[in-house]
């Protein structure tokens, strides 16, 4: 997880929290990923929907669902994590709620333990999907993840323009670059 210089990229993986076709920010994930700076890499999972709800009597070696173990297992390697989401009766949607627990378990050891964890995303309200990002972060800290404290970024005017504009993905690719930058505590000390 860490951003050696001799690393050649920092890795992040991002939790897209709409698996709708015509989705707002699956568009915004797959502009940070095309748009990535250099040493960036952007890896979008898509297939949240895919995992079961979680429960603990599935949470063992023998019953762990497939989709659970790559799940986890991506998020390890990564070197960041980026919930990219829009909100839901505000909150966050059920399949990022989901996500998140499977990754905070085995308890103290799960895949976000330690993980520098930031959440941006886009609705057509005038709130941008402001209680969702706050609950994600919230459950992501509870869940282990280091959640970069100053990224806060939501966009609240969705329409097809605003993908045209440049200062909108100036700002989220700004974002990404701040999450990309960052660095633990324990890692800037070492
Ligand atoms: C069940 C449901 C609940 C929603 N609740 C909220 C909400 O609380 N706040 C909000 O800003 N938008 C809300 N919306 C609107 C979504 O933000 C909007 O549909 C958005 O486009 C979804 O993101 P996507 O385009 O990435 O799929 C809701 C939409 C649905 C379907």
């Amino acid at each position: 997880m860490t951003n050696h210089p001799e690393s050649p990229s920092t890795h992040v993986v991002v939790l897209l929290g709409s698996f709708r076709a015509d989705s707002y920010n699956r568009r915004i994930a797959e502009r940070l990923q095309s748009e990535a700076p250099a040493g960036v890499t952007v890896e979008i999972v898509t297939g949240l929907p895919d995992l079961p709800f979680y429960t603990e009597e599935i949470d063992n070696d023998s019953d762990l669902p497939a989709a659970a173990r790559a799940l986890r297992l991506r998020v390890a390697a990564a070197d960041r994590v980026l919930a990219v989401t829009p909100e839901y009766n505000g909150t966050m949607p059920a399949v990022l709620n989901n996500a998140i627990d499977w990754l905070s378990r085995p308890y103290g050891v799960g895949a976000l333990k330690g993980k520098p964890f930031a959440v941006v995303g886009a609705t057509p309200t005038r709130f941008g999907g402001k209680w969702s990002h706050e609950d994600a972060r919230r459950s992501a800290t509870v869940a282990g993840a280091e959640v970069v404290p100053d990224l806060v970024l939501s966009h609240s005017t969705l329409d097809a323009d605003v993908f045209e504009d440049p200062e909108v993905f100036a700002q989220f690719l700004g974002a990404l670059v701040t999450l990309a930058d960052h660095r633990p505590a324990a890692e800037v000390a070492a």
